[in-house]
């Protein structure tokens, strides 16, 4: 459509959608003027462009001429209140990301690859799906601190942006599932501001279902340069995204020296801290890693439960209820995940759970009895849900259920319907 290409500035785009709304009453401007008791000159400025703000009785008296109600009107008062967000004061590093509190452990694979599709723009919506407390928002703000010279804007979910900044003009932009007109504007504004430059857009924890999906094409339509990087749970659909998992950190084997491995050295960092000069045996505190998973989460958890357990204790603690310390989200979430599986996904992981140690798609599809052509997605899927993970960091074609979804299969904590 021609007209999506055009960057509407905000007051002419009230302008616009006073007209629409009288040409679709079949209203000329004089007739207008009658019915609303606005000048025939106020109306014509506005619908130009010309006159800035209009008053909010006017508004009112418009809405009124025109017969708005209900959503209607509710985006033709917001439309005509359009607030200055992209004012010159705002540039494209006025929305940085946070400062990291402390340093990354491991992830160099992940962090290399997705600084790389950032900066080369191959990509332009990259989403990193992967379970609560993974270390989606941590990896993605070491790929910020990357980039080097590439303008990042950061939008965290979970904060409320100050009104008139470039993250409220961001969130606005997003939308929400009922609000397209006024995020058509903020769209345009943004779009406005970003030109062709090349940035990255990093929208952190954002659920699909909470704005307005359809934003993010139109923003990559208009900034040619831009790129979307976007940290969530679970996959948008959106046509184009890649979808990049992110598994838990590495865990130990439990034959091996388990100091260098990530999960222990992310543990171990937690506990130096915690309680220095304290030192844990490494039997321990590997299999500490593994009963969770490697979540970064989790191993947090487990650091500030070690201040009050022995460490055996708690080690046996988390052979009966890991949950106790991953957390009642993990749970809930990872029930959820396995619940909303589809059928034959779920069929496969039913079959899984029971291989011990690492397998590969050789043994999945020996345990599935299915082809390898069907089992492969299948697999991915499972991969992308974060219900299985690779096996170890260094070999990415074995794989491996995780140890809370077994946890949650074999104490039967599962409904007939989920583990199914
Ligand atoms: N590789 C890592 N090294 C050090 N700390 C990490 C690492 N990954 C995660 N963390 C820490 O673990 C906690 C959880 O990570 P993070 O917030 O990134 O998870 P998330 O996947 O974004 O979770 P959510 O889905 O809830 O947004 C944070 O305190 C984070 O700083
Ligand atoms: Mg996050």
């Amino acid at each position: 459509m021609g007209s999506e290409m055009r960057i509407p500035h905000t007051r002419r785009d009230f302008g616009e959608l006073l007209r629409i709304h009288r040409i679709r009453r079949a209203a000329t401007q004089h007739q207008l003027a009658g019915l609303s008791t606005v000048s025939v000159r106020a109306i014509r400025d506005l619908e130009l462009g010309k006159a800035h703000r209009p008053r909010r009785d006017t508004v009112r008296l418009l809405a009124d001429g025109l017969g708005l109600t209900g959503r209607e009107r509710v985006e033709f008062e917001t439309a005509s209140a359009a607030p200055g967000w992209a004012t010159p004061a705002h540039d494209l590093t006025a929305a940085p990301p946070p400062a990291p509190l402390d340093a990354i452990v491991g992830r160099d694979a992940e962090v290399a690859v997705l600084t790389e599709l950032a900066r080369s723009g191959s990509q332009r919506l990259v989403t990193v799906v992967g379970l609560p407390g993974v270390g989606k928002s941590r990896a993605v703000l070491e790929v910020a601190g990357a980039l080097g010279d590439l303008p990042v804007l950061w939008s965290d979910a979970a904060a409320e942006p100050a009104p008139d900044t470039l993250a409220a003009l961001v969130r606005a932009a997003l939308g929400s599932p009922g609000s397209a007109r006024g995020a058509d504007m903020a769209a345009a504004h943004l779009a406005e501001l970003v030109g062709a430059a090349a940035a990255v857009l990093v929208l952190d924890g954002y659920d699909r279902d909470d704005v307005d999906r359809a934003a993010l094409p139109v923003l990559l339509q208009r900034c040619p340069g831009l790129r979307i990087v976007l940290t969530t749970r679970v996959p948008w659909g959106l046509a184009g995204e890649r979808v990049f998992p992110l598994g838990p950190l590495a865990v130990p084997a439990p034959d091996a020296d388990p100091e260098s491995v990530p999960s222990v050295r992310l543990l171990r960092s937690h506990l130096s801290r915690l309680q220095p000069g304290f030192t844990h045996t490494a039997t321990g505190v590997g299999a500490l890693c593994r009963a969770l998973d490697g979540i970064p989460s989790a191993l947090e958890a487990a650091a500030s439960a070690l201040t009050v357990y022995p460490l055996a204790e708690l080690v046996e603690e988390l052979a009966d209820d890991p949950f106790d310390i991953a957390g009642e989200h993990l749970d809930t979430h990872l029930r959820r995940a396995v619940a909303t599986l589809d059928a034959p996904v779920a069929a496969l992981l039913s079959r899984l759970v029971g291989l011990r140690g690492g397998w590969s798609m050789t043994d999945a599809v020996r345990a599935s009895g299915l082809r390898a052509g069907v089992c492969a997605p299948l697999v991915r899927a499972l991969l992308v849900r974060g219900l299985v993970r690779c096996a170890d960091d260094t070999d990415r074609t074995r794989f491996t259920v995780l140890g809370l979804v077994t946890a949650l299969y074999r104490a039967r904590r599962l409904t007939a319907k989920e583990a199914m």
